[in-house]
């Protein structure tokens, strides 16, 4: 298949979608975009949509990770349901807007969107915000998926899905978080904007808000005993969370089963929220 790139690279091949009647998940049918897909949360969502029957298409900036992420995929379609990748950056305009026209054309038209593209920020005092990495982190958590959802809605039919993912630290202080920080509770902020204006066209947005999940992204503080012992400390089931949890929400907020919700944000947290924000004094890095 040859998409349309507009500067972004090439997208891969994708498996040629079974006739609905032969996938008896509940997404059977449905065509999905998962920003930030070929890793981590983002990968674990796309798993749980294409076992439900969803065509998922990856998008990131690495070929090498989509690639990967696009194998380990195509090798558990066991409905032939459809993986495609789509490399990009979701701070460029023209290149989302290719992918979300990649992501809509195997079904005609585009019935669930996952932001799940993001990335952490240098920290640090609020004295020595470096302004490059500020834009770069909000232009990632923020304005990119403010991006996915200003091209993907014209493409998206009635009962379409948006889901964002938020952190933690868009409700909490997070000190010397603080670009990150604002950046999810500006996009806790654009989901419900966006739910209000939209919902007459029947499509719903929603957030789900992870606490501490081990992933790439996470492993500045993951791999700090200090900082994993505080984030325990404020966690009622006292534990870190998986991708697969987290996608269990997501994969909810994308189907049927939440017909009825939108413009809200869901905690997926070990009940986190209930108490404090983490104490990153003792982040090293
Ligand atoms: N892990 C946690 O503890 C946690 C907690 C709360 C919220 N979250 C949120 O969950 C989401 C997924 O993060 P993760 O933990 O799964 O980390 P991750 O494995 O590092 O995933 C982040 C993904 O975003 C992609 N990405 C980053 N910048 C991008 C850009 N400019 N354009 C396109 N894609 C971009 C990355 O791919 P490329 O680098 O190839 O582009 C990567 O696949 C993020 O929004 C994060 O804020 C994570």
């Amino acid at each position: 298949m040859t998409m349309p790139s507009e500067g972004a690279s090439p997208d891969q091949p994708t498996a040629t979608p079974a006739p609905a009647a032969e996938c008896p998940g509940e997404l059977r049918g449905t065509a999905a975009l998962i920003t930030g897909g070929g890793s981590g949360l983002g990968l674990a969502c796309a798993r749980a949509l294409l076992a439900e029957g969803a065509h998922v298409t990856l998008m990131g900036r690495r070929t090498a990770v989509l690639r990967q992420a696009r194998h380990e995929l195509q090798a558990a379609d066991r409905h032939g349901a459809g993986v495609t990748t789509h490399s990009g950056d979701v701070t460029n305009e023209s290149h989302l807007a290719s992918a979300v026209r990649a992501a809509a054309s195997p079904r005609g038209r585009l019935d669930i969107v996952v932001c799940a593209a993001g990335s952490g920020a240098g920290g640090g005092p609020i004295a020595a915000i470096d302004l490059d990495e500020w834009n770069r982190c909000l232009g990632t958590n923020l304005t990119g998926a403010m991006l996915t959802m200003k091209h993907a809605i014209p493409l998206m039919g009635e009962g379409g899905s948006i889901v964002a993912l938020s952190s933690i630290a868009g409700v909490l202080t997070h000190r010397y978080m603080t670009a990150y920080a604002v950046g999810k509770a500006g996009l806790e902020m654009l989901v419900r904007n966006v739910a209000d204006e939209v919902g007459d066209a029947g499509i719903r947005v929603n957030a789900v808000r992870p606490g501490l999940v081990p992933t790439a992204l996470s492993e500045p503080l993951h791999s700090n005993p200090g900082i994993v012992d505080d984030y325990l400390e404020q966690m009622p089931l006292g534990r870190l969370g998986t991708p697969e949890e987290v996608a269990e929400t997501v994969l909810f907020l994308a189907g049927p089963r939440s017909s009825w919700t939108t413009g809200q944000v869901f905690a997926v947290d070990g009940g986190h929220t209930l108490r404090r924000g983490p104490d990153l004094r003792r982040r090293t890095r």
